[in-house]
């Protein structure tokens, strides 16, 4: 291609960048978790009542969180790339943090939440999730639970289709959240942390013994 094709193409993508960077900072303010002003906000109001049905059928709820610390990333199985990039860094965060301190990292249950309800099904969720974890919980749920799931984890997502084809993206947030064992919100981290800072992160965090059934 041509010079001037290539320059065009590297404004194209700058914009796109900088449009990107742009809607997760707005989501974050949204969230909550920084405020206006840049600034950590205090306990950040995320996380709440949920019903879903995990990979195994079983019916789960914020109850099923509480005695555990928790990592929770929202995403769909057909995304191309950032949810399996998240996923790995988050899980294999986990294990990582396994062979320096396995009671930490026995204290924190990995969770994947879809956001595209219509096509993740139990069935897909659990074909997905042994790709990642032995103790991924995948949770999926009828168009409204998953909606209500997304709102109380302040979560935005919205189906983009292509002109003339039937096939669909999803457009979403990227964030994953470490839970406290009471449910509530600690910290999070984004689609660029490793697994390296997660697992430093989570070491950092967590304290196996106000964790009670894990
Ligand atoms: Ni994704």
């Amino acid at each position: 291609m041509s010079i001037k094709t290539r320059l065009v193409l590297i404004a194209v993508l700058g914009l796109v960048l900088a449009g990107a960077g742009f809607t997760l900072w707005s989501t974050l303010q949204r969230s909550g978790i920084v405020s206006q002003q840049g600034e950590p906000a205090g306990r950040a109001l995320i996380g709440g009542a949920f019903t879903l049905t995990d990979q195994n059928g079983e019916r789960r709820s914020e109850a099923d969180l509480v005695g555990t610390y928790s990592l929770i990333y929202f995403g769909y199985t057909y995304c191309p790339d950032v949810c399996p990039t998240s996923l790995s860094a988050m899980t294999q965060g986990l294990d990582l943090l396994a062979e320096s301190a396995p009671d930490k990292a026995a204290a924190v249950r990995p969770i994947f939440i879809t956001i595209d309800p219509e096509r993740d099904t139990t069935e897909a969720m659990a074909a997905y999730a042994q790709h990642f974890h032995p103790r991924l919980m995948a949770l999926t749920g009828t168009p409204e639970e998953v909606a209500l799931a997304a709102k109380v984890y302040r979560i935005y997502y919205q189906k983009v289709t292509e002109q003339g084809s039937s096939d669909y993206l999803m457009d979403h947030s990227s964030i994953i959240y470490l839970m406290g064992p009471d449910g509530g919100y600690l910290t999070h981290y984004t689609h660029a942390s490793t697994a390296d800072d997660i697992a430093k992160g989570l070491a950092e965090q967590v304290d196996p013994a106000l964790a009670a059934g894990s």
